[in-house]
């Protein structure tokens, strides 16, 4: 048992809260925060903007936004003004209730305008990767029956317009569009359109944004999240990320991404709190820069991103101002204790680690700023989630036993479909009533939770159940490894052997000796079982563009098997 502990900070929600809601707390007590409370109007939107804009906050600043080539700023007032445009352009566009409106584009302003301005009139808006090429773009086109696309001259060449027949109106965003009955300018229709707009009121369980993720088979599946979500969006952003009135937020996650959505946009706009995009590729300098040039406070981000960060060096840390960090958290793959400890050097701070999927639609498990943090756990479920750990029969287990990381289904931030496929959507609720998330974890007696792997990625060698994670972080706290990715492969006499892949840092070369170091490195640190009985050194590792190592991409090249949809990986 890891007894390693970090000291809990005072955050605005403290431990006896902490407590009392884990016992008392009830989502429909979030209720009164919104407007639609007393309304009984609503719309996400107008809770994250609106509300804001007519409100004594109106010229406060809503969005910094930053790239290679723009710095710009827009208050809540000129957000809304913004949005309003956006929506009445795709009024125009005859944009109805619960049609799908994708975006395309890489980040800029007019992406944030175009996802509000959709869900404002009544849309379902679907965010993709800029990254996506044909096949992928074309399957989450086709299987939403998208209305309309905004994307760019540069990107719009990948998408196959003549077999998306639903497709009506693809927006450009550039300059000098030449339009056609299908292609239009953004420029042109949006300085026309007008800056105020009648909102579409909704139901509280009607879509507002459609993500697709890839499961362990066959094609990307369409997740839907409904304005509810708003509830547990908003309150986690208080909660976790512990944000306050006077923050300057930075998620760095792109809205093709689940996290740059729920918590690049709602999760702080909800809270009427200060947000920093970041446009462009992950560049240590710009990055540093970023939080020196708009004094960031809370800073969310991905193990990658640290990881790459920390391979840089510390020196580079020492020539920015990175003094209004207060908060930093982590999410969407394991936080490895090494990096916390990287961070407490650097920074001075805890890195918090969270947990939750694109299907949960909000946080789930996570540490607080109240919470004592164990390096390596995720943390204890937020006030109002009960997660455990189940086996395949559906029967809760014991603290530390490992086994499925199961949510009691009804979260207010809860998938309400996936689209197109409900049989996929039952096989998550086969259990009793438990959401199954397809990791695999345990609970330790204190009540924290200790992610080991997505279940299929278990290994199991001479009856040893091993965790690559356990082992992959191990691997990347020794001096010459930047990242390992670890599986299983078939053994005739051990059931499974472990084999490492291993990307070096630089000024590190492949050698016997170096392996063997490794080995030994992991025998003397883990476990004799634990140690990779094979390695072999890459050059980069196969790594989705939310960062998670694809296992399933080196099984397919161990194994020599097809590799399958790879339209989430980074290029
Ligand atoms: C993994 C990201 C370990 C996990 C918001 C989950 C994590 C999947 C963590 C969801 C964490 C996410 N520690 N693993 N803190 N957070 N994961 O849908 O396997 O892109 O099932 O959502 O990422 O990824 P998704």
């Amino acid at each position: 048992m890891n007894m390693e502990f970090i000291p809990a900070l005072r955050g605005s929600f403290n431990l006896n809260d902490y407590e009392n809601a884990v016992e008392h707390f009830d989502w429909s007590e979030v209720e009164a925060k919104f407007s639609w409370f007393k309304t009984g109007k609503i719309n996400i939107v107008h809770e994250a903007i609106d509300r804001h804009a007519l409100s004594t906050k109106k010229d406060k600043v809503a969005l910094y936004y930053k790239d290679e080539y723009r710095k710009e700023q827009f208050t809540f007032k000129e957000m809304m003004e913004m949005t309003n445009k956006a929506g009445n352009m795709f009024k125009k566009f005859n944009v109805l209730k619960g049609d799908r409106v994708f975006i395309y584009t890489p980040r800029s302003p007019e992406m944030y305008f175009c996802l509000l301005g959709a869900i404002k009139v009544g849309a379902i808006v679907g965010p993709l990767f800029e990254a996506f090429m044909d096949a992928a773009v074309y399957d989450r086109l086709n299987d939403s029956e998208a209305k309309i696309l905004v994307t760019t001259p540069e990107l719009v060449s990948r998408v196959p317009l003549e077999k998306l027949p639903k497709l009506e109106k693809i927006v450009l965003v550039g300059d000098e569009i030449e339009e056609t009955d299908q292609i239009v300018s953004f420029n042109k229709h949006f300085e026309e359109a007008s800056d105020e707009l009648e909102i579409e009121w909704m139901d509280r369980e009607d879509g507002m944004l459609l993500h697709y993720t890839s499961g362990s088979t066959g094609k990307p599946k369409g997740v839907l999240h409904v304005h509810n979500a708003m509830i547990q969006q908003y309150q986690t952003a208080q909660w976790v990320l512990d944000l306050n009135e006077d923050d300057i937020y930075w998620c760095t996650a792109d809205p093709g991404w689940v996290t740059g959505t729920v918590y690049g946009v709602f999760g702080p706009w909800l809270n009427g709190v200060t947000n920093v995009v970041r446009g462009g590729r992950f560049n240590p300098n710009d990055w540093y820069q970023t939080i020196e040039d708009y004094s960031v406070t809370v800073w969310y981000s991905a193990p990658t991103a640290f990881r790459m960060l920390m391979g840089i060096g510390e020196e580079l840390t020492q020539k920015f101002n990175l003094k209004s960090l207060r908060h930093i958290l982590s999410v969407g793959e394991p936080l490895n204790p090494e990096v916390v400890r990287w961070g407490l050097r650097v920074f001075n701070l805890r890195i918090h680690d969270t947990w939750w999927m694109t299907e949960t639609g909000a946080m789930m498990v996570c540490n607080y700023p109240c919470l004592n943090i164990k390096p390596g756990s995720m943390g204890k479920p937020i006030p109002g989630i009960e997660a455990a750990i189940i086996d395949d029969n559906g029967n809760v287990l014991p603290p530390n036993r490992m086994g499925n990381l199961a949510l009691k289904m009804g979260w207010p931030s809860m998938m309400r479909s996936i689209w197109n496929n409900p049989n996929k959507y039952k096989e998550y609720f086969t259990h009793n009533g438990w959401y199954i998330s397809g990791d695999s974890a345990y609970m330790d007696e204190d009540g924290y939770f200790w992610f080991q792997g997505r279940i299929d990625d278990v290994i199991n060698t001479s009856g040893e159940r091993v965790g690559p994670f356990e082992v992959e972080s191990k691997l990347v706290e020794h001096p010459a490894i930047a990242e390992a990715g670890v599986i299983g492969i078939p053994d005739p006499v051990q059931g499974m052997r472990i084999k490492a892949f291993i990307s070096l840092r630089e000024g590190y070369t492949p050698t016997s000796d170096l392996e063997e170091e490794i080995r030994l490195f992991v025998k003397e640190e883990l476990s004799a079982h634990a140690v990779p009985k094979k390695i072999e050194f890459k050059e980069k590792l196969p790594k989705t563009r939310s960062g998670k190592i694809m296992r399933r991409v080196l099984k397919a090249w161990e194994l020599d098997l097809p590799t399958g949809d790879l339209s989430t990986m980074e290029d």
